[in-house]
């Protein structure tokens, strides 16, 4: 009953400093997917504890083992094309709409921020419905829809220039998207409130994204079921579900 209390105060002063602030931004991780049944990387079931990152999540293991690899992402990219927007997807989009949230920076590779309806979404971490090139000097592109059988099938290679197509996804030892990179640093700096939602902050550069916007003299809230290592430095921090706590944030939005 206390734990309830604490939390309905803690949601009630979330949604008094959106509404009183001037720009507010969103830093998304797994979490914000996990209740569309889409797994998370650490924690309890979390993939990352039955499958090896460096086996499956970078370039030298596509360079050794090019049919593992896809195997992993055909199997997320299935995944991820069957599952839907969740309340904490659509939250949001409707935040947006109220234009009390800016933009979302997400580590996500999903595309389930856009299908619920927000327009203003920066992908750290790539997309997972982009196949691209593997030399990085070509930029073919395919949405992967269009060839995930054939890649079932077989390696695909690039109708250009003949190398192997990849996931567009950014892979661990890899540099992230220049341009996305530098708009979430200047969304992170010019907001009075970030919140921050499902993630475990501790893949960088992402987990030190609030932190700017701290320096800068803005308020961090994070919405998690669990401490994480910005819960320290978070102004409001509540214990629960994305979809729970940002459903009961909207409704109070939507009354004042
Ligand atoms: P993690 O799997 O590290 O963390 C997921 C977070 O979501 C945890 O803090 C959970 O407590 C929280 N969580 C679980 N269920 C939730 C719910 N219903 N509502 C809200 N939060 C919930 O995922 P990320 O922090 O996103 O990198 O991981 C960061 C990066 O590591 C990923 O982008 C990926 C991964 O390796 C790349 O693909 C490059």
């Amino acid at each position: 009953m206390e734990m309830y209390v604490e939390a309905s105060k803690k949601i009630k002063k979330i949604a008094s400093e959106v509404e009183n602030s001037f720009y507010t931004t969103v830093l998304t991780g797994a979490g914000i997917s996990a209740e569309s049944g889409i797994p998370t990387f650490r924690g309890r079931d979390g993939l990352w504890n039955k499958y090896r990152p460096e086996e499956l999540a970078t370039p030298q293991a596509f360079e050794k083992d090019p049919k593992l690899v896809w195997g992993w992402y055909t199997w997320r990219m299935k995944l991820v094309f069957s599952k839907e927007p969740n309340p904490g997807h659509k939250a949001l989009a409707e935040m947006e709409k109220m234009d009390l949230v800016k933009s979302i920076i997400t580590q996500n590779v999903d595309d389930l921020h856009e299908r619920a309806g927000s327009r203003n979404v920066i992908h750290l971490h790539g997309e997972l419905k982009e196949v691209i090139c593997s030399n990085r000097s070509c930029d073919y592109k395919v949405e992967a829809k269009t060839i995930l059988d054939e890649i079932e099938k077989r390696l695909p290679t690039c109708p250009e220039c003949g190398s192997l197509l990849r996931p567009g996804v950014v892979w661990f030892g890899e540099s992230l998207p220049t341009e996305e990179l530098s708009k979430a640093f200047q969304e992170a700096e010019k907001s009075k409130v970030i919140l921050v939602i499902g993630t475990s902050a501790v893949v960088q550069p992402a987990a030190s994204i609030p932190l700017i916007t701290k320096r800068k003299g803005g308020k961090i809230i994070e919405i998690n079921p669990d401490t994480t290592s910005l819960t320290g430095f978070a102004d409001v921090s509540v214990r629960g579900g994305a979809g729970e706590v940002l459903t009961a944030i909207l409704e109070i939005l939507k009354r004042d």
